[in-house]
């Protein structure tokens, strides 16, 4: 079997780059190892940049998202007792974020996929490249006890953190950068009205928490937690007394609460890994980075990985340009650079993790700049609804 792209993982990023290949022309397959109920179930976080919102409509999955989503004008800050409200579009040209859950981006991808009729492999085991360092690259796979073999010209390795993709670059070729944080969030999903119109990340003495939503009647909630801790050992009773505790009491006070429809544990990592192109081999998305939920930048940011790479594949294909290939790693890094900034940034000013309290002071006069200078607000708005592509 010959194609122009194999790409492995049917994620965001892989969905979204096999259907903008499509809309080009350019035939592609997607490998992934899970089945298709697993990754559509998948829940993960649910704010997405202006620039993620036009990508999806640019790709043709934008009807639903225009019907369901609910743009949010503005982003609050909770230390304590006060509560700040930073108004997003003033300062930023009008532009907005949008509530719309990882979920139902995946689903819509998922569904154009389906229409355009291009391969989807679901439960494909055993994914390997080979000879990506030359201009014959390789990718097999197994299924049902039999092995078949992909030659092609682009790899493009979007599945994931834990994927194959990275792991079969020799160790000299790549630099990576790590930060592991000292804590985890403790989420619930629950269908309750959410407490807020939009995202509240609050750091309170006994920790961080944050209030967002899927819709006006499905709400998500996460609390910090510890790396150790157990889903087992919070009922959901547990749960809600604990983050009302470490609201603004207006907010607490208001809190809808009800049966969890989900309860998991994640940590929390902020990852880098440099370059992104080896050979014929193109790393996107939690393949090549990884940020900390706070801000939700991960779809985000894998959405622009792929936006430039969809069109450094298209003069690769159009004029044989393989200096587009390079330029691809350069340019998708300088914005994953900053946005990993932005994260870490934001995870360090609403958590509490080591008691110092110097820190904590410092925190706190963070946040006064922050909300009280006309640049500081603009600074947070300008990060929050996404840096320029
Ligand atoms: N072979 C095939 N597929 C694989 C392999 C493999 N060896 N390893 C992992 N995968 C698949 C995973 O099962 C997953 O479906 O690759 C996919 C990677 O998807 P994500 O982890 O969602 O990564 P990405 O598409 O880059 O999305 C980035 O979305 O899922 C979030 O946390 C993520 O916010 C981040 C953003
Ligand atoms: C979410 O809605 O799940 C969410 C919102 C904001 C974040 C992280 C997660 O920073």
């Amino acid at each position: 079997m010959r194609q122009q792209v194999v790409i492995i993982g049917a994620g965001p990023a892989g969905l979204l780059l096999g259907c903008l290949l499509d809309n080009a022309g350019i035939d592609n397959i997607i490998l992934e190892r899970q089945t298709k109920d697993y990754v559509l179930a998948r829940i993960r976080a649910g704010i997405l940049e202006q620039t993620t919102v036009d990508m999806l409509h640019y790709a043709g999955a934008g009807a639903r998202l225009a019907q369901e989503g609910i743009a949010h004008h503005g982003v609050n800050i909770a230390f304590g007792q006060e509560l700040e409200n930073i108004a997003l579009g003033a300062s930023t040209g009008g532009k907005v974020v949008t509530a719309y859950g990882q979920t139902e981006v995946t689903k819509d991808l998922y569904d154009l996929r389906m229409k355009n009729g291009s391969p989807t492999i679901y439960s494909a085991e055993n994914v390997s490249i080979s000879d990506f360092d030359t201009s014959n690259p390789t990718v097999s796979y197994e299924q049902d006890g039999s092995t078949v073999t992909i030659s092609c010209d682009l790899i493009a390795g979007c599945d994931g953190y834990h994927g194959v993709s990275r792991a079969s670059i020799p160790k000299s070729a790549i630099t990576a950068f790590e930060k592991i944080y000292p804590f985890g969030w403790l989420g619930v999903l629950s269908d309750t009205p959410p407490v807020a119109n939009e995202v509240v990340y609050a750091n309170a003495p006994r920790g961080f928490a944050l209030c967002s939503m899927r819709s006006m009647t499905r709400s998500r909630y996460y609390i910090q937690c510890d790396l150790d801790d157990k889903v087992e050992n919070w009922s959901d009773d547990a749960f809600w007394d604990e983050l009302k505790r470490r609201l603004p009491s207006q907010l607490a006070d208001e809190i809808i609460t009800g049966p969890s429809l989900e309860k998991s544990i994640a940590p929390l990592r902020s990852f880098v890994a440099e370059p992104l192109r080896f050979g014929r081999l193109l790393l996107a998305g939690d393949a090549a980075h990884v940020v900390p939920p706070t801000g939700a930048k991960g779809l985000n940011l894998a959405f622009s990985d792929i936006h430039y790479l969809y069109h450094a594949m298209k003069s690769y294909f159009a004029d044989h340009d393989d200096s587009a290939l390079d330029h691809y790693s350069y340019q998708a890094l300088q914005r994953v650079w900053k946005t990993e900034r932005f994260s870490w940034y934001l995870t360090n000013l609403t958590h509490r993790f080591n008691d110092d309290p110097f820190e904590q002071r410092m925190k706190e006069a963070e946040l006064a700049y922050i909300t009280s200078s006309e640049a500081g607000r603009q600074t947070l708005a300008e990060n929050y609804v996404g840096l320029p592509l």
